[in-house]
């Protein structure tokens, strides 16, 4: 049983409280995290030396931000985060240069039209409600410019219903080969009961279609973790 107080509050309230044991919890409970950085940003078909605009959104303690840096060196990186302490976190691993932190929630950003080359995300998005996510990909799209990307690691649920809970058991005798305690397996477990809205991945791909994105495609999936995204088409 988790320290009720932490689940508490509002998702924000919730990072803000976990930021600290984060990244150590989180690469035990999550074990395919690093791999699907890999497949999120190895699917951005960018030169790598170009100096692209990146929007990354729940950027944390700013793990998928350091791999930006290290796959595109000459990026400007907004990062966006609700919890003050984990973008705090994301700061201290960054350091300062070509970085804005942005600390707000998802359905308050206003950037403007055609500013993005790349929008990434990384297990942030499903704490939007299912109502909120057609409206922050259409968003996206505005804010992507003309043949921008938009790719996104998230937790999607399985169809039907029963292949959801098999990945839900599987998660766990994995999390547990890989080191993850009682105490990690209920933290996450609670998160997710409280705070979590996963929806299929057809409904992404029906939103995203929605709001004009084209190339809509799964890159890579490992039980309910999930690379999708689109590109907004050249005009
Ligand atoms: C599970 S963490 C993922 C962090 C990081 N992307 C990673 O892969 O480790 C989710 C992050 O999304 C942020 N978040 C959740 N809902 C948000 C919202 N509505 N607006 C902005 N950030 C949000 C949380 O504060 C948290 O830092």
């Amino acid at each position: 049983m988790v320290n009720q107080s932490i689940m508490g509050g509002s998702v924000g309230d919730f990072f803000d409280q976990v930021s600290e044991q984060y990244d150590q919890s989180i690469e035990k409970a999550i074990p395919p995290y690093r791999e699907m950085f890999q497949a999120i940003l190895g699917y951005c078909f960018w030169d790598r030396a170009q100096s692209l605009s990146i929007l990354e959104l729940g950027c944390g303690t700013g793990n998928l931000s350091l791999y930006i840096r290290e796959i595109f060196p000459k990026a400007q990186l907004t990062l966006v985060d609700l919890s003050g302490e984990m973008l705090e976190h994301a700061a201290q691993k960054l350091g300062s240069g070509h970085i804005t932190l942005v600390n707000q929630g998802f359905m308050s950003l206003d950037f403007a039209d055609n500013t993005f080359d790349l929008v990434v995300s990384s297990m942030a998005l499903h704490h939007l409600l299912d109502s909120e996510k057609p409206e922050l990909y259409t968003r996206i799209y505005r804010w992507l410019k003309p043949n921008g990307l938009f790719r996104c690691g998230d937790e999607t649920l399985a169809v039907p219903a029963e292949a959801h809970a098999l990945n839900l058991s599987q998660w766990e005798s994995w999390a547990r080969q890989c080191g993850a305690t009682q105490a990690d397996i209920d933290l996450w477990s609670e998160h997710a009961e409280k705070y979590d809205h996963y929806a299929p991945l057809a409904s992404h791909f029906q939103w995203l279609a929605q709001s004009g994105f084209q190339e809509i495609e799964c890159y890579w999936r490992k039980l309910m973790w999930t690379v999708f995204g689109g590109r907004k088409p050249a005009s």
